[in-house]
């Protein structure tokens, strides 16, 4: 069971992605907790403000520091946390293994920047970890958390079925996927490659294992 405490200031950007499908079922078994907390709750003054002018000048608003310490410092009283992770594109990559190494974790809380970004006070306060899922700018870090929970959340253990087990994942091994096929078997004169119908295990298995890898050589 994972925990994950997300701190934004566009609650709603994010309730979809997580109440779908395998994340919706990994919250109703009671293997996926998300509460996502709205930062404007924590504004200052009469107009809930939460960011304010660049120090130095330049373009774009910076997320203040008090509404941010204030939220963070409340529900670091109520739990430990293992990481808490800020999203922002200057982050260390995410990729499958770091998804793998914080999937063991208990309880995550993630902060979701906007405009410029947070103020660096609250990165060195309170930040663990920082994280970007790719070399591109998002307008804020909610896209990006969904991201991360999602493919966390997979990996908890009782969250997919043995058949669509995540040891078989792209990049679990190293490997992108092979290539997949369903019903027709000619679909428009497509035919699935002969040995898939094959029923011979082994066949099969080595024709996965050379298309992962001959996808892998071309694609990476
Ligand atoms: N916020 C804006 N862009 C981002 C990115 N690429 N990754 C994580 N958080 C972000």
């Amino acid at each position: 069971m994972i925990r994950f405490d997300i701190i934004s200031a566009v609650p709603s950007l994010m309730e979809s992605p997580l109440s779908h499908s395998i994340m919706q079922r990994a919250k109703d078994k009671g293997l996926l907790e998300v509460e996502i907390h709205n930062l404007h709750d924590y504004g200052i003054g009469k107009h809930a403000q939460i960011d304010d002018y660049q120090y130095g000048g330049g373009a774009g608003m910076v997320m203040m520091p008090e509404p941010l310490d204030n939220i963070i410092s409340e529900l670091k009283t109520s739990r430990q946390y293992d990481e808490i992770i800020y999203l922002t594109p200057d982050g260390e990559t995410f990729d499958q293994k770091m998804a793998n190494s914080l999937s063991l974790h208990g309880s995550i809380m993630l902060i979701c920047g906007h405009y410029k970004g947070i103020d660096q006070r609250i990165r060195d306060l309170h930040v663990t970890k920082e994280i970007s899922i790719g070399d591109f700018v998002l307008s804020g870090g909610e896209l990006a958390a969904a991201v991360v929970v999602d493919a966390i959340g997979r990996l908890i253990p009782g969250v997919l079925n043995n058949e669509s087990s995540a040891l078989f994942d792209s990049h679990q091994d190293g490997l992108l996927a092979p290539p997949i096929y369903t019903r027709p078997a000619d679909y428009k004169g497509m035919k699935v490659p002969e040995v898939l119908l094959s029923g011979n295990d082994q066949r099969i298995e080595a024709w996965r294992e050379a298309r992962a890898e001959e996808n892998t050589n071309r694609k990476k």
